[in-house]
């Protein structure tokens, strides 16, 4: 069983063919994607929110994202694991962003690394790709810079913002990037960038002529019910199912109904004896 490699990703747009891609956060989460035969796995900052329950990405640290990269990297064996880079453990300089994004690598775990930003992140993701770490780029709604944007708004909608995406998506593929992830990008732009890059692109709330897609887990399962985004489609709901299942239990652990002889274990009766002779 070989791992799926960024080449493998770059050929799927070659021939046509759509990439799908899910986040992952801990060991079963990275099994389950792995036997849907996923092939490329982001351990997203949004696990910030729906596993830390932050309200936002911002406060995710590299030691939060490397306690769930690892642990994805022990439940994934085929499938490309893409680590986010969090908040400011890429922008203060070079030197920050190699060694997190080394640190992802070495010791996380992960095949590859996200960072969030266009043109301006430039130069980074070219030194961290010339030190053999490939990189995702990310642009449209980088949730990193929601006090910036002033909320989760739909980029690119006007002609300055729209031209500015496309640049930096160019300016991305320029760099080295292997793949870039359009985020809340007007359908008819996220296709004329698809269009324009020969790097796969990797749609959320982008419509569906991206190369690809990727979801939050948690929001497709309908784990995650705090609230469920426009661009997000329950594909279970697992939150309804749980808790059905721990009331059920609790239910039966007050009426005396759990655990049964099932679920119990038996042992010799001459040693109980014994003990009431003590
Ligand atoms: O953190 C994340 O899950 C992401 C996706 C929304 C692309 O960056």
């Amino acid at each position: 069983m070989r791992r799926v490699t960024v080449r493998d990703i770059g050929e799927m747009k070659a021939r046509g063919e759509k990439i799908p891609m899910v986040t992952a956060y801990d060991y079963p989460t990275a099994r389950l994607a792995e036997a849907a035969d996923i092939p490329m796995l982001l351990v997203g900052d949004s696990l910030g929110m729906v596993v830390l329950g932050y309200d936002s990405t911002i406060p995710v640290t590299m030691e939060d994202m490397l306690h769930h990269v690892k642990a994805v990297a022990r439940g994934a064996k085929k499938a490309l694991i893409v680590a986010d880079l969090p908040f400011m453990t890429h922008q203060v300089d070079i030197a920050q962003a190699l060694t997190n994004a080394g640190r992802m690598v070495q010791e996380g775990g992960a095949q590859a690394v996200k960072l969030e930003g266009g043109e301006c992140v430039a130069e980074t993701v070219r030194r961290v790709v010339s030190c053999g770490i490939p990189v995702m780029g990310h642009i449209g709604l980088t949730p990193q810079s929601v006090n910036a944007f002033g909320g989760y708004r739909v980029q690119g909608r006007c002609r300055r913002e729209a031209a500015q995406l496309l640049r930096d998506a160019q300016a991305l593929e320029a760099a080295g990037a292997f793949s870039v992830v359009l985020e809340l990008v007007p359908t008819p732009l996220a296709g004329l960038i698809s269009q324009r890059l020969s790097i796969p692109t990797i749609g959320i709330g982008a419509g569906p002529a991206c190369d690809g897609q990727v979801q939050v887990l948690h929001d497709m399962l309908g784990m995650f019910t705090d609230f469920v985004p426009k661009h997000a489609k329950q594909y279970a709901h697992l939150a309804q199912t749980a808790q059905e299942a721990l009331a059920d239990y609790a239910k039966e652990v007050r009426e005396g109904c759990f655990p049964t002889d099932k679920e119990s274990f038996t042992m010799d009766e001459a040693v109980l004896r014994e003990l009431g002779d003590l």
